[in-house]
């Protein structure tokens, strides 16, 4: 269980068109990385490739609730002699959702895109990463998935079974040679958060995010967080009694 390098294969990354995934998949490619780019706006997938050699940066167009669409990805990557090293699970959306505004079908739409999303992408890798008993599966999480927030009833959820998803393939790690880890970021500038009245806390721009994570890749750390002074308070706060917590409701509209 160790982090990757280009050498050992390449990098898969869901959400590649936009925001962090984007960031983190030029970050890669400038490295070296040879990075296959999965969303489903081919066309913003091509732009972004087109700065890059061909080899090296393929572009795989899916929806990744499409759980057939990726394994058939990662077995024609395989099968063409491209380990998959790095698996990043990127894609996901965004819904405000409360007391006030529940709606089944979207709760379920985002489930479907957060957390079935990044199982989809794991189920593809897992394979061949099982077979060289080695490899590194990264879910991009979120600091919603720490505390429940308000309106975050669907986003929040979704990604907090997100966390518990990773952290539960993580206890088999070790063992299985595979290096498992959540990204769990605060606010970051990208189309995600463009509709927000103003900037979240300590908000980072997409770039700054992509090299946090790039830093974390780097480690075997379980969670790799960002930025620490917004992530520690919101894990501190999680501490507290449901009714002092229910009472910093001011303090948590941001
Ligand atoms: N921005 C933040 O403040 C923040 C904070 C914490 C965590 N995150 C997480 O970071 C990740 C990236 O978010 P972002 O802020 O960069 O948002 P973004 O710019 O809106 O990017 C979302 C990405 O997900 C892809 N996507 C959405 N639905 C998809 C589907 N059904 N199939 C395939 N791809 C799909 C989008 O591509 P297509 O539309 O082309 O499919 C896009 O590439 C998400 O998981 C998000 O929850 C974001």
């Amino acid at each position: 269980m160790r982090p990757t390098g280009p050498k050992d294969g390449i990098a898969w990354i869901t959400g590649a068109s936009s925001g962090i995934g984007l960031a983190l998949a030029r970050r890669l490619l400038d490295e070296g990385w040879t990075v296959a780019l999965t969303a489903r706006r081919a066309a913003e997938l091509q732009s972004v490739a087109s700065a890059y050699p061909e080899s090296r940066a393929l572009v795989f167009p899916a929806d990744v609730r499409d759980a057939g669409a990726l394994a058939a990805i990662g077995e024609r990557l395989e099968a063409e002699g491209r380990p998959i090293a790095l698996a990043i699970a990127g894609a996901g959306i965004y819904a405000r959702m409360g007391l006030h505004d529940l709606d089944p079908a979207r709760l379920a739409e985002v489930f479907a895109v957060n957390l079935a999303g990044a199982v989809h992408l794991a189920a593809a890798a897992l394979p061949g990463m099982r077979r060289r008993r080695a490899g590194q599966l990264v879910f991009i999480g979120s600091a919603a998935s720490l505390l429940p927030l308000p309106a975050s009833a669907a986003y929040g959820a979704s990604k907090a079974a997100l966390r518990h998803f990773a952290a539960a393939l993580r206890f088999d790690a070790e063992e299985a040679g595979i290096l498992v880890q959540i990204v769990s970021p605060g606010f970051v500038t990208t189309p995600m958060t463009a509709p927000r009245r103003r900037p979240g806390p300590f908000q980072l721009s997409a770039e700054e995010a992509a090299g946090r994570i790039r830093h974390g890749l780097g480690t075997r750390r379980f969670e790799i967080v960002f930025p620490r002074r917004l992530l520690w308070p919101m894990k501190i706060a999680a501490l507290l009694p449901w009714p002092v917590l229910f009472r910093l409701r001011a303090l948590m509209d941001v």
